[in-house]
């Protein structure tokens, strides 16, 4: 399948490229660098919400699910997209967010409108509680109580965000309904898949019980970790609701579906669910969530390995739009060995726009901070416009982005760190990023052969990647020491297809001197 041997691209579109002059990335701009994604070697593009919204939340609170929002461009703009995607040989998958809408959603218009109005039991709403507070104590994941009054009708009403994005109620059949006919109008159309977001969160506990408290809560962290949230998602039933949203992608051919899944790795492999019914990648976050040290990266490797279900397709996650950004988790050195373990371990890689040229830290000064979790969070929430800031794509004004200041900041060494610059460098993380994917392309190995651990200690892992054509090794420096690695017997003989840090001779020697924060790719 062309999801299991592919790579896809995550772009938040705000962020990519303007064509409108706003400082705010748009449809026309993501057609206009499909060259270079084709060049870069990725497979397929998903693009965070592209749809009507007010944008509280960048989209992801949507108030028309079949339009386009003009921010963004025009339907006629998608389709034009849509085509030259297909036409240049890539898929294009879209960002469906069932599990709330927009207040500003029509939808939601009608069901606050009058308590016995058709669409009321289409969202969430409950009694205050015996004290006339909200109804139980689950919180939002922005902070919070979950539940906001609403006066005119004197009810509650569950948001699991802002409370802008009321949920949906999906066990509701028309709900049900009226949702997946969103996504048969965008398969129409001929996109190839979905990521769908927050997939765990879609059923709630029927009793709406409280959350248990969490014992190893830290008062530094975002309130959500509070509690416990064993009522307010992961259900049971939510399974038999993502079948039935799988039946209707298998009514199309060859479309995939991805779930955002934050959970525990037993948790998570659930939603593969029994005999092609779930999703097909359960999003692995694994590596956005774990210290970046060889040990640690092993071993995380090696449990989801295990955990996997004997049909499930693995796949690896680096960074994304609500997290800190690999240049910054593992630091700007070991940059270049993400992108090698990425793309070359066992599963679908997705690569996050800008991870290739290094985005790292970005200044935002007070007073531009738009991420709406951070505005309401502000001591203890991480700000996810540090991983949302504009694509770099020259060191003309504004990197190239737009004709005029940017929603978001540039990183402070923009001038070099950008496209233009790095693609004329042999030994920038630009070029190391085409060298790996045409690799992985090439290397039938690399894409679906079986992985193995070969080495580990406290500074270096390495595994092998292999099938009846060819057997590789990657041998990882996660530290800024020089490592000598005794090497297994296959592979010193062997050829060095590239090392992360640049130039170095073909010739493989063990003990093999890997230089600080190198890794290398050998081929037996
Ligand atoms: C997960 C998305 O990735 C995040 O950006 C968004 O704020 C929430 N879901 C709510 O849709």
């Amino acid at each position: 399948m062309w999801w299991q041997s592919g790579t896809i691209y995550q772009i938040y579109p705000r962020s990519f490229q303007d064509t409108g002059d706003d400082g705010i990335g748009d449809l026309a701009g993501v057609r206009r660098r499909l060259p270079y994604l084709r060049d870069l070697g990725i497979d397929a593009i998903w693009m965070s919400p592209i749809f009507r919204s007010p944008m509280r939340d960048f989209g992801y609170d949507i108030s028309d699910y079949c339009d386009i929002d003009p921010a963004f461009g025009t339907m006629a703009d998608f389709d034009a997209l849509l085509e030259d995607t297909h036409r240049s040989g890539l898929k294009l998958l879209l960002d469906f967010v069932p599990n709330h809408t927009s207040d500003e959603h029509r939808w939601f218009k009608e069901s606050a409108s009058t308590r016995d109005n058709p669409k009321r039991d289409w969202y969430i709403w409950k009694d205050a509680g015996p004290d006339g507070g909200p109804p139980n104590n689950w919180v939002s994941n922005f902070g919070g109580s979950a539940w906001e009054w609403h006066e005119p009708t004197g009810q509650y009403y569950y948001h699991a965000f802002l409370a802008s994005q009321p949920d949906l109620n999906w066990r509701n059949p028309a709900v049900r309904e009226a949702m997946f006919d969103v996504l048969r109008f965008w398969l129409d159309k001929g996109v190839d898949g979905f990521r769908v977001d927050v997939i765990w969160h879609l059923i709630k506990d029927e009793d709406f019980r409280d959350n248990p408290l969490n014992p190893a809560y830290d008062p530094g962290e975002p309130e959500i970790q509070r509690h416990i949230h064993v009522h307010s998602a992961d259900q049971p039933e939510v399974h038999k609701v993502i079948a039935e949203m799988r039946r209707v992608l298998n009514e199309y051919e060859d479309r995939l579906l991805i779930g955002e899944i934050y959970l525990p790795l037993e948790r998570l492999m659930s939603y593969y669910g029994e005999e092609g019914s779930g999703v097909h990648l359960p999003f692995n976050f694994q590596l956005l969530q774990t210290p970046w040290r060889a040990e640690e990266i092993a071993r995380i490797i090696d449990e989801y390995e295990r955990a996997l279900p004997a049909d499930g397709w693995p796949n690896w996650v680096l960074s994304n739009h609500d997290k800190p950004r690999i240049a910054v988790r593992a630091g700007e050195r070991q940059a270049a060995n993400a992108a090698l373990l990425l793309l070359t371990l066992r599963g679908t890689p997705t690569i996050y726009y800008g991870d290739e040229i290094g985005i790292g830290q970005v200044t935002i000064p007070h007073d531009r901070i738009r991420d709406p979790w951070a505005l309401q969070e502000p001591e203890t929430s991480f700000n996810r416009d540090h991983a949302r800031t504009p694509m770099q794509w020259s060191a003309t004004a504004n990197a190239g982005f737009s004709t005029t200041e940017p929603w978001l900041p540039l990183t402070d060494d923009w001038a070099e760190r950008n496209v233009q610059r790095m693609s004329g460098d042999a030994g920038s993380l630009l070029s190391l990023y085409r060298r790996l994917l045409k690799t992985r392309r090439e290397e039938p190995a690399l894409q679906t052969g079986s992985y193995r651990q070969l080495i580990l200690d406290e500074s270096v892992m390495a595994f092998e990647r292999a099938d009846e054509t060819a057997r590789f090794a990657v041998i990882i420096n996660f530290s800024g020491e020089p490592q000598n690695v005794d090497i297994p017997h296959p592979y010193m003989a062997g050829s060095l297809v590239l090392s992360s840090i640049g130039e170095r001779s073909a010739y493989v020697a063990s003990p093999l001197q890997l230089g600080p924060d190198e890794g290398v790719l050998i081929k037996a």
